[in-house]
């Protein structure tokens, strides 16, 4: 007998699931610490326009995104409406701004609780994900409507991956302890996509650090899935981050032919 998993059938799609209406909640309160000293990353520049613009207009290219909610870091959401009021956006999408918390979990939160009824499918998308293209955004939504209750966008590994006991001091070797199979693995992005309700039920109920919605549904015991990423879809961290994104917006540029 092979031990091949036998296929599934596919997700049954949720009825009125595939008209629901979409937002996308963009966390963008954090300091961006690891970046170096600055402006809060949302507000730093990429190509001459702030990182979090990148990220609601890769939001609201999405045809299905009708409304934006950006969680701003707490000191600064009259900037970001100001910001938001200069650059052009789409007419079609209607844009909240609401101030962030302490930690990301805390952001989505109270970026959730500023939904309005009537929008059954939530994005979540980091800021600092500024070049997710909208193809991949599409993807999400997709996958939700037909009946995932969440979504994310993942890439295989380019590394091999090593558990370690975390050393005390930093930079001191760390004992390995495992090397996890890395055909298993995949690194997941931005924006995951949710039903609603199955993402406000897991902000109620878990608690605990968490790095991403996703790893929230899980804890519930519902079903998450994967849909393929996109390497432009990269999280703005470090330093060379903002190199490789000049790189990507210059190289569209020309693509674009501007
Ligand atoms: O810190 P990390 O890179 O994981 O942050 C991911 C996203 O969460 C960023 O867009 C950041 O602005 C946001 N965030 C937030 N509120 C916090 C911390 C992070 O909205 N307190």
């Amino acid at each position: 007998m092979s031990d091949a998993p036998l296929p599934q059938p596919p997700a049954q799609p949720v009825p009125g699931r595939t008209a629901a209406r979409t937002a996308a909640v963009i966390p963008a309160a954090g300091r961006g610490v690891r970046l170096g000293p600055g402006a809060p990353k949302a507000l730093r520049t990429l190509g001459g326009t702030p990182m979090l613009i990148h990220a609601v207009r890769a939001m609201a290219d999405s045809r299905a995104v009708s409304l934006v909610v950006v969680v701003a870091p707490p000191e600064g959401a009259a900037e970001v409406r100001t910001l938001l009021d200069a650059h052009a956006l789409p007419e079609r999408t209607e844009f909240v701004v609401v101030p962030g918390g302490e930690t990301r979990q805390e952001s989505v939160k109270l970026g959730l609780d500023a939904l309005p009824p009537g929008y059954d499918i939530v994005l979540v998308h980091d800021a600092a994900r500024p070049l997710v293209p909208v193809d991949t955004v599409d993807a999400v939504v997709e996958a939700v409507r037909d009946g995932a209750p969440a979504v994310v966008p993942a890439l295989p590994l380019a590394d091999t991956v090593k558990q370690v006991e975390p050393a005390i001091a930093p930079g001191e070797p760390e004992p390995v302890v495992a090397t996890p199979d890395r055909s298993l693995l995949r690194a997941v992005q931005t924006p995951q996509g949710f039903d609603r309700d199955t993402l406000v039920r897991a902000h109620e109920t878990v608690t605990g650090d968490v790095t991403d919605d996703a790893s929230m549904i899980e804890r519930l015991g519902a079903a998450v899935v994967t849909v393929p990423g996109h390497e432009e879809a990269f999280k703005v961290t470090r330093p060379l981050d903002l190199v490789l994104a000049e790189a990507v917006l210059a190289r569209r540029r020309l693509n674009d032919g501007f």
